[in-house]
């Protein structure tokens, strides 16, 4: 294959301010919402990057929208790695968060820090994001003892899905959300640097921004946040049978990339491509 030389050196060229937790924390200060959307490979991840996204999350959600698996709990430490520093290869600017994956820091504290350092160590990124509330505060701060920036993550949590058992909105009822407050002041207290807000209602959502002094994300969490966050799949119309309220498309990549391949495969058979100036 003809090398591609030329896409690194793009991406590398100029190197605008770097957003960092305390560029964030700044934001919210400020009341500057925060940017942020999901990526899991290097083409893509530049793309964004260039147009001025503020946060990356190489989520674990590669587990459905890359894997094709039905849920998040089948990706592992060393494939979220492989995502991560593909990521990581492609920006100048963003800051880059990466999810620890199910399995990996549930066990104990030790193991949430023998995986956090892992994947600072081996992709490169920034800080690392997991799912939970005061059941993980200590797991937070062993991560944290390490230098290790943490975001939380609150609300629905699709690692737990299957106690769970649906993607409902969550803390609809009083104590649910009562125990949500109390979990978002734990992770604030431990010391996460950011906390994203999964499909819960937005008064609550906004109660949480305003009772706690680090940046809520929110993803179905109404408007009354300090940011926003989607998967890019969705948001770019590649996935089509994935269409909750909260999801606002951009684009309809599906049908436009079938219908690029479409063109491509009429061409090559009826012999149009490539053509004489597409030789050598
Ligand atoms: O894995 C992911 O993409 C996420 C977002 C939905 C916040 O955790």
């Amino acid at each position: 294959m003809t090398p591609r030389f030329g896409i690194m050196s793009t991406a590398k060229k100029n190197s605008p301010k770097r957003i960092t937790t305390h560029v964030l924390q700044e934001m919210k200060q400020k009341g500057e919402k925060i940017s942020m959307l999901t990526s899991y490979d290097f083409s893509m991840a530049g793309i964004v990057d260039a147009a001025g996204i503020d946060v990356i999350l190489v989520g674990d959600s590669a587990s459905n929208v890359m894997a094709g698996h039905e849920t998040t709990l089948p990706i592992t430490l060393d494939q979220m790695i492989y995502h991560a520093s593909s990521v990581v290869r492609a920006i100048n600017r963003s800051l880059i968060v990466v999810d620890l994956p199910f399995g990996s820091y549930q066990g104990n504290s030790k193991e949430a820090l023998t995986s956090s350092i892992k994947i600072m160590k081996e992709s490169g990124a920034h800080a690392v994001k997991l799912e939970g509330g005061q059941e993980v505060v200590e797991s937070i701060e062993r991560i944290l003892s390490a230098g290790i920036p943490v975001m939380g993550h609150l609300g629905l949590t699709p690692q737990s899905i299957y106690k769970f058992g649906t993607y409902v909105v969550r803390a609809k009822e009083d104590e649910e959300a009562k125990k949500l407050l109390e979990d978002a002041k734990a992770l604030e207290e431990a010391g996460c640097f950011a906390l994203v807000l999964e499909k819960i209602p937005a008064k609550l959502a906004k109660m949480v921004a305003e009772s706690i002094s680090i940046p809520v994300i929110g993803i179905g969490a109404g408007k009354d946040v300090d940011g926003q966050v989607l998967v890019i799949h969705d948001m770019l119309g590649i996935t089509q049978e994935f269409s909750p309220r909260f999801l606002r498309r951009y684009n309809d990549l599906y049908t436009s990339i079938k219908s690029s391949v479409e063109d491509y495969i009429k061409d090559v058979k009826s012999g149009d491509f490539p053509n004489e100036k597409e030789q050598y």
